[in-house]
């Protein structure tokens, strides 16, 4: 083989390969378009479990990137059947931990009983309603389902479209 022929090949391998890893990457950049849903849906979701929480306590977990406030209710709290998610005979309160002025954190205060937000004094109740200050609306309750013990938290089930509606 000349040395020409050599340098042919040599340019034909390297074409070969750049068009072999740009066919490679328009693949993948099909399939993330034909299908988004699984992951996009996988990633949308938290589950959470409720089944250790105790009376009265409140726990905080994370979806979409937003605090999520889960507080269950003591057995002798009063219903609320347009704020209260039922799971088995238990009672919580599930709300967007984002204050609905202008969207500081409230900060749970055991003491008063109530969410209390620092940006401009306004407090919510133990149920997410706003008792004080400027929040126009109650804490916003996220979109869930309710699998047996666990709270799925990003997909719409039949009782957060029963509360949505009562709200
Ligand atoms: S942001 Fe909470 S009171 Fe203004």
């Amino acid at each position: 083989m000349s040395v020409s022929e050599e340098r042919r090949g040599f340019i034909g391998l390297a074409f070969g390969a750049v068009a072999a890893v740009g066919g490679a990457f328009s693949l993948v950049a099909m399939k993330k378009t034909w299908d988004p849903l699984p992951s996009v849906k996988a990633a949308g979701f938290t589950t959470v479990d409720l089944s250790p929480m105790k009376e009265g306590e409140i726990r905080q977990v994370e979806w979409r990137k937003k605090p999520i406030f889960i507080l269950k209710k003591e057995a002798s709290a009063a219903k609320n059947e347009a704020r209260d998610v039922v799971v088995g005979n238990d009672r919580y309160i599930v709300v967007i931990g984002l204050c609905t002025h202008l969207g500081c954190i409230p900060e749970w205060k055991a003491s008063k009983a109530a969410f209390v937000c620092a940006c401009h004094g306004g407090e919510f109740n133990a149920e997410g309603v706003q008792t004080y200050g400027p929040p126009p609306r109650p804490l916003d309750i996220p979109p869930f389902k309710v699998d047996g013990t666990k709270l799925v938290l990003g997909e719409v089930g039949p009782e957060y479209e029963k509360l949505i509606g009562k709200a």
